[in-house]
């Protein structure tokens, strides 16, 4: 955060300070007041089950200047009608002040958080760098990251998302990128939108900020992010893994026996062979990604390739790999779900329980529409073909995954619908045995990742 006084907040905000003009915070900006701390500033917002307005005195007590608030609370404070609005104003504020800072912005469906934290750890080697922790990507995390910047920060690496039009186009006005990654177009979310063609169209408003200097970093195997190339003044640089046209590109991809990938890059400068310590083969355009980024941000090749075979996996419980002592592998994929992450968690699966029985436990996708139901049972149906063991399906709303399963005759797997994670926890006990593989995942509002931490256990030997 580059210094500001509290009257300086005021002013940027257009807001009412009650406090010590010459206060001056030097902290973190925070809406969690227990993150709060020396020097910060906490903003606090009336949430679904909180309002912050409530903590705002131990946010203090806890060091920070001030409070950013709607309305009037007992400890130094800056009043403002809109809190996201501020936060907004004052990360435009932080952007326009520190002009040798590069921004890259990253959007898409599914693998926004991975791909923002490989290229994080890539970009890091050119110099200080900016990215949100986990999926700060929204109109209070994407600000908050960046008012994090300050005068030694070189690099924003930001995550970009959308549940509506408008959304993505409002966060790149708060920090305008030079490069913009569009990674692709999928069902997530695809319900509130009303199809894929307004998701492509709410995405590509990324590429669309870029200005003629800047890069737009396409998806060569989606034809959906593709075609956004008409839609930008930006230079376009594609990447991919099927399409032989991608100028950053894996060929050759392989999985070890816990699914991580290796692929050779290539790249107009040459290539380079890259092993990734993520699971999935997923993450291999997720990657390439990361590197045409990062090669845009002038990181040459032999960098990337070290860069992305040491890179770990910075935010939790996405394709977790655990292999137990008694030989069970757990695969904790449970931060979030859609047609597309469930697939690609599938194939993982499959991969791993080659030498065993897979099984997985599935919650709901949310938010998928009127497709929803035949989602679910497409899901249901892949499910059964890979051969699984079993599959218990979580929820009454995961119940669709059941019937398609089902319509695979040949299937001599177990199918069980369980109303909650005990009661599947309860019905794979007993059951489990060396080089079983077991997937645990759903949307995130089913909070599965409890269930994979137990059945995960504290052995951990990877
Ligand atoms: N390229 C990809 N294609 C399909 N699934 C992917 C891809 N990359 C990652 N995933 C899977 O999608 C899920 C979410 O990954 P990640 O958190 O990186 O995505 P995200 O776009 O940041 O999601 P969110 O919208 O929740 O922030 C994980 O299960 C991950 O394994
Ligand atoms: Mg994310």
């Amino acid at each position: 955060m580059i210094p500001l006084t509290l009257a300086q907040i005021a002013e940027i905000t257009g807001g009412q300070l009650r406090g010590d003009p010459g206060a001056v915070v030097t902290g973190e900006v925070v809406i969690d007041s227990r993150r709060a701390g020396p020097g910060g500033l906490f903003a606090a917002v009336a949430g679904e089950r909180a309002d912050g307005h409530e903590f705002a005195s131990a946010a203090v007590a806890a060091g920070a200047v001030a409070v950013l608030a709607t309305r009037p609370v007992r400890v130094p404070s800056v009043l403002v009608t809109d809190v996201p609005a501020a936060l907004a104003a004052l990360a435009r504020f932080v952007i326009d002040a520190l002009p040798a800072a590069a921004i890259a912005g990253i959007t898409g469906s599914s693998g926004k958080t991975t791909t923002k934290d490989l290229a994080a750890q890539l970009v890091e080697r050119l110099g200080p760098t900016i990215a949100p922790a986990g999926s700060f990507n929204n109109e209070f995390g994407h600000p908050l990251t960046v008012l994090r910047a300050d005068a030694a920060t070189r690099y924003l690496v930001l995550e970009l998302s959308a549940r509506g039009p408008g959304h993505i186009a409002y966060l790149c006005r708060i920090a305008p990128p030079r490069y913009g990654v569009v990674l692709n177009v999928g069902q997530a979310h695809a319900g509130e939108f009303g199809g894929l063609d307004q998701v492509a169209r709410a995405k590509g408003e990324l590429v669309e900020a870029l200005p003629a200097d800047g890069a737009a970093i396409l998806n060569a195997d989606d034809p959906r992010v593709l075609a956004m190339a008409a839609r930008t003044a930006a230079r376009v640089v594609t990447f991919g893994v099927d399409d032989q046209t991608a100028q950053i590109r894996a060929a050759g991809v392989r999985l070890d026996d816990l699914g991580r990938p290796s692929f050779t890059l290539l790249t107009p400068e040459g290539q380079a062979g890259v092993t990734l310590r993520l699971h999935g083969a997923h993450t291999v355009p997720d990657a390439v990604a990361a590197a045409a980024l990062a090669r845009e941000l002038g990181l040459g090749l032999a960098d990337i390739a070290e860069g992305l075979c040491t890179a770990v996996a910075r935010s939790r419980w996405r394709m977790e790999v655990r292999r137990r002592t008694d030989g069970v592998t757990v695969i904790n994929d449970a931060y979030n779900a859609n047609p597309e992450s469930v697939r690609a968690a599938l194939h993982a699966l499959r991969h791993l329980a080659q030498d065993g029985r897979g099984f997985a436990i599935l919650g709901h996708m949310a938010e998928l529409g009127e497709v929803s139901r035949a989602s679910h049972e497409d899901i249901g149906e892949l499910a059964a073909r890979a051969e699984l063991a079993g599959l218990i399906a979580v929820g009454e709303e995961a119940a669709p995954i059941l019937a398609g399963a089902r319509r695979v005759r040949s299937w001599t797997g177990e199918a069980l619908a369980v109303p909650d994670g005990a009661a599947a926890l309860d019905a794979l006990a007993n059951q489990l045995k060396p080089g079983d593989v077991v997937l645990v995942k759903a949307s995130r509002a089913a909070h599965l990742e409890g269930v994979a931490t137990i059945l995960a256990g504290e052995d951990e030997d990877r």
